[in-house]
């Protein structure tokens, strides 16, 4: 009895020790199996008396139960841990918030063109693209910069390889060609003027006036906290027959006072030069109140057109007069939201850019 018991006890830590169902099914073949420890007591009977064996037979069989009970539990018990297992794997959790497709906006320097193109849009005025990249007779040469001419220096200019002088062989250095450009296209539609320019008549007839932004991405050598080799600029140009610089004035205020949301805004015409217009003003404004009151912010060039320019674009001087205007999108921005480091709006970081949604 007390070697049934021991085998009892072995059986049942064989099973414990089984950590997964074919570990079980092999411990089960050492007791229970063909040639398992029960089974070959049982051969052992053969050669007993008759009540000899209703005794052992009683208590093998006992034994034998014992050994199927644990087995069945133990089975049950990594059937248990398996589902388990399979559970944890599988979970799910229902409170997680659900995914959601990810919302874009417009980048804050797209607001602020979308923004001057709607204020200047009700003022009558036109909206016009060009290439950036651009030839040198647009960007220099046909705005009254001559090759050997001084002013070129103040733009640290990217050539392109293949260019000539007046196919594309520059990134463009303001939107300041798209004067020539946009003038151009509207005087053709009014005059038999094939090619403006130099030696060619001028057109002197009727015409109504051109009104035009150019708004559009520009380039210079040029990097810092406040200069990016790609920056933004918008073109502004009105000529007629009778457009004067107090017009500018009063469009460009018109337009500083409504960008800014502030009537009480001031702006200054300061004295500068430009090749392309003359007499030439840097516009500074100035806020009545809030962090940067009482600085004086440039924000624009501007002019009155030159009459070589005006010749460029295939008009006659002597009739028609004008004024441009070309500002920086980019630091409008800046000092609308605050932005105090230029880098910001083009380093694509969606926390900074997220903020204006
Ligand atoms: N193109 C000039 C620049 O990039 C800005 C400018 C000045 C544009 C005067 C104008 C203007 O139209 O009249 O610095």
């Amino acid at each position: 009895m007390i070697e049934l018991t021991a085998i009892i006890d072995s059986a049942q830590d064989a099973f414990a020790g089984a950590i997964t169902p074919a570990e079980l099914e092999n411990a089960k073949a050492l007791f229970l199996g063909k040639s398992g420890r029960i089974t070959e007591l049982m051969k052992g009977m053969a050669a007993l008396s008759v009540d000899e064996k209703k005794s052992r037979g009683a208590a093998i069989n006992f034994a034998k139960q014992s050994i199927e009970a644990a087995l069945n539990s133990r089975r049950q018990a990594l059937a248990d841990l398996e589902l388990q297992a399979q559970l944890r794997a599988e979970a799910l959790d229902v409170t997680l918030p659900g995914r959601q497709r990810g919302q874009g906006g417009l980048h804050p320097v797209s607001l602020t063109l979308e923004r001057i193109e709607s204020i200047f849009a009700s003022m009558g005025f036109d909206v016009a693209q060009g290439p950036e990249i651009e030839s040198d007779w647009f960007n220099f040469t046909a705005l009254n910069t001559p090759e050997d001419h001084p002013a070129r220096s103040m733009h640290d200019t990217f050539y392109v390889e293949g260019g000539s002088k007046t196919a594309p062989n520059l990134l463009r250095t303001h939107t300041s060609p798209m004067q020539i450009r946009y003038a151009v296209k509207h005087v053709k539609k009014y005059s038999n003027v094939v090619n403006a320019g130099e030696g060619q008549s001028l057109f002197s007839g009727e015409m109504p006036e051109i009104r035009v932004i150019a708004p559009g991405r520009t380039y210079r050598v040029d990097s810092d906290a406040t200069h990016s080799p790609m920056f933004h600029q918008c073109e502004g140009l009105w000529v007629g027959e009778n457009v004067s610089f107090k017009d500018l004035k009063f469009v460009f205020t018109d337009f500083c006072r409504t960008f800014f949301e502030n009537d009480d805004l001031v702006l200054r015409f300061r004295p500068s030069f430009f090749p392309f217009t003359e007499p030439s003003a840097e516009i500074d404004i100035q806020f009545p109140s809030g962090p940067l009151a009482g600085r004086w912010l440039e924000v624009a060039g501007s002019g009155q057109v030159h009459p070589n320019v005006i010749r460029n674009m295939g008009l006659d001087p002597e009739k028609y007069i004008g004024f441009a205007f070309g500002m920086g999108p980019d630091r409008l921005t800046m000092l609308r939201y605050g932005v105090n480091d230029l880098r910001l709006f083009f380093d694509g970081d969606i926390r900074f850019l997220s903020q204006f949604q």
